[in-house]
C-alpha cells in the first residue's frame, strides 16, 4: 500500500478480530475519522514533551543545514501518536509524505519499488516496520546507510544486481514492537522517540482541541471526565469523545458536560478507571470465584467465557498495567487495587502477603510489554 498522502491517509491495516471501545488500535473507517483531527505540526502536539523537543532539534537542524534529517523511528503503543507524528515530520520540513507498511512489503522488490521512485527530500513512512519480511530488511539497511539499492536482474546463477543511486531522504518507521527490530536496522535510525501514556492533563488538552475540531462544546470537567476514563490515549480520548457527543445529542442538551460523559460511559460500560465490560469481569471472577487467585489463565478465561488469548492480550496489559492484577509462575493474582476498585473489602494481611511477594516476582520476571 503506497501512494501520496491523502489518497486515503494509508494507515496500515492492522489485524484485529475484536476491537471494543478502550482498545488502543482503530480499524480502517476510524482511522478516516482520526485523520481529521490529527495535528498537523509540532506545536500542536499535545505531550510527549522530550520527543517533542528532540525531534524539533533534529527537524531545525537539518532545515538549517538544507540537508535532510537523519531517519527516525518511533515507538510505542497503539493510538499515541506514532502516525502522527511521521505526518507532522514531513509538514515541518515541507517535504512530500510517501506511505507505507511493513505488511505491504513482503519481497525485496516491493520496497525496491518504492525506494527507486523516492524524490530527493521526501519522507517515507514504514509503519508497523518490524513486520518487513526479512530480504527487504537488508535491502533498506543498504538503503538507510548509502543510499543505494540493488536492482537484482535475471534469475538464478546468471542474476546480476544493478546498484541504483537514491537521491537524499528520510525514513520515519513506526513501530507497537521496537524489541522486534533487529539491531542492525534499529541502528541505522540517527533518532529513536519513544512515545509514552499520555497524563490525565494532557488528554484533557487532546480533548479541548478534538472537540472544537468536531464543534462539540465541551465543558471542563467534561472533559476532565473523559480524560481519566481514556487508559493514557489519545485514540481512545477522541473515540470517547465521539461517543459522549452522540449521547449529548441524542438524550442531552447538546452540551458534553460532566453528567453526559457519565451518562454516555454508562451506557458503554466504561468504568471510572477506563475498564470495560471484560476487564471488570475478569476482576470480578478472580476476585468473587477464586479469592483472588492464584489461579490459571485458562482457569480465568474459561469464568469469564473467553478465549485465553483474549484475556491475556485483550485485558491483561492495561489492567498490569494499572496494578489491578498480577501475574506470578502460579497464576493471576488480585492485588489490593483489585478489592478496591471493586469496592470490596481488602483481605488482611495474612491473605494479601503471598500477594505481595507474588507481585515482586512480578516485577524480577519483566513480562513483556503489551504491544
Ligand atoms: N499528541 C497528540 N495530540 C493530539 N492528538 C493526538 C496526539 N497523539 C495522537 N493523537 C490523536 O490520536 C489518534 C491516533 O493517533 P495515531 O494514529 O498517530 O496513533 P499511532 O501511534 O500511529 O497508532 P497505531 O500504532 O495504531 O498506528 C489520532 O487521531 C490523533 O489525532
Ligand atoms: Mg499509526
Amino acid at each position: 500500500m503506497t501512494g501520496p498522502v491523502g489518497a486515503g491517509e494509508a494507515d496500515a491495516p492492522v489485524d484485529q478480530d475484536s476491537r471494543e471501545l478502550v482498545e488502543g488500535g482503530a480499524d480502517a473507517e476510524e482511522r478516516a475519522v482520526e485523520s481529521a483531527l490529527r495535528p498537523r505540526r509540532l506545536g500542536e502536539f499535545v505531550g510527549q514533551r522530550v520527543v517533542r523537543d528532540q525531534l524539533s532539534l533534529v527537524l531545525e537542524a537539518a532545515r538549517g543545514r538544507g540537508h535532510t534529517p537523519d531517519h527516525i523511528l518511533l515507538s510505542g503503543p497503539p493510538g499515541l501518536g506514532k502516525t502522527t507524528l511521521a505526518m507532522i515530520v514531513a509538514h515541518e520540513l515541507g517535504a512530500p509524505l510517501r506511505v507505507t507498511s511493513g505488511p505491504a512489503i513482503q519481497h525485496a522488490g516491493d520496497l525496491a519499488a518504492v525506494l527507486s521512485s523516492l524524490e530527493e527530500g521526501e519522507v517515507l513512512f514504514l509503519d508497523e516496520i518490524h513486520r518487513m519480511a526479512r530480504p527487504a530488511e537488508e535491502m533498506l539497511y543498504v538503503a538507510m546507510e548509502d543510499f543505494r539499492v540493488d536492482i537484482v536482474v535475471g534469475k538464478g546463477p546468471g542474476a546480476t544486481a544493478i546498484p541504483l543511486d537514491l537521491p537524499p531522504f528520510t525514513i520515519v518507521g513506526a513501530t507497537t514492537r521496537a524489541g522486534m527490530l533487529p539491531g542492525p536496522l534499529r541502528d541505522r535510525f540517527g533518532f529513536t522517540g519513544h512515545l509514552d501514556f499520555y497524563s490525565a492533563a494532557e488528554l484533557e488538552q487532546v480533548l479541548t482541541r478534538s472537540s472544537r475540531l468536531l464543534g462539540a462544546p465541551l465543558t471542563e470537567a467534561g472533559g476532565r471526565e473523559i480524560a481519566r476514563r481514556s487508559r493514557g490515549t489519545p485514540r481512545i480520548a477522541n473515540r470517547l469523545l465521539r461517543r459522549v457527543r452522540d449521547w449529548a445529542q441524542v438524550r442531552g442538551d447538546g452540551v458534553l458536560d460532566e453528567a453526559a460523559a457519565r451518562a454516555a460511559l454508562a451506557v458503554y460500560a466504561v468504568d471510572e478507571l477506563g475498564l470495560d465490560r471484560l476487564d471488570r469481569s475478569v476482576l470480578e471472577a478472580l476476585c468473587h470465584r477464586f479469592g483472588g487467585g492464584p489461579v490459571g489463565l485458562s482457569t480465568l478465561a474459561v469464568a469469564v467465557g473467553e478465549e485465553a488469548e483474549t484475556v491475556e492480550t485483550v485485558a491483561e496489559p492495561f489492567l498490569l498495567r494499572e496494578g489491578l492484577i498480577g501475574r506470578t509462575p502460579r497464576g493471576r493474582v488480585a492485588t489490593p487495587a483489585t478489592w478496591r476498585h471493586l469496592g470490596l473489602a481488602v483481605p488482611p494481611v495474612s491473605s494479601v502477603a503471598p500477594v505481595a511477594a507474588a507481585q515482586r516476582a512480578l516485577f524480577d520476571e519483566a513480562p513483556q510489554s503489551p504491544g
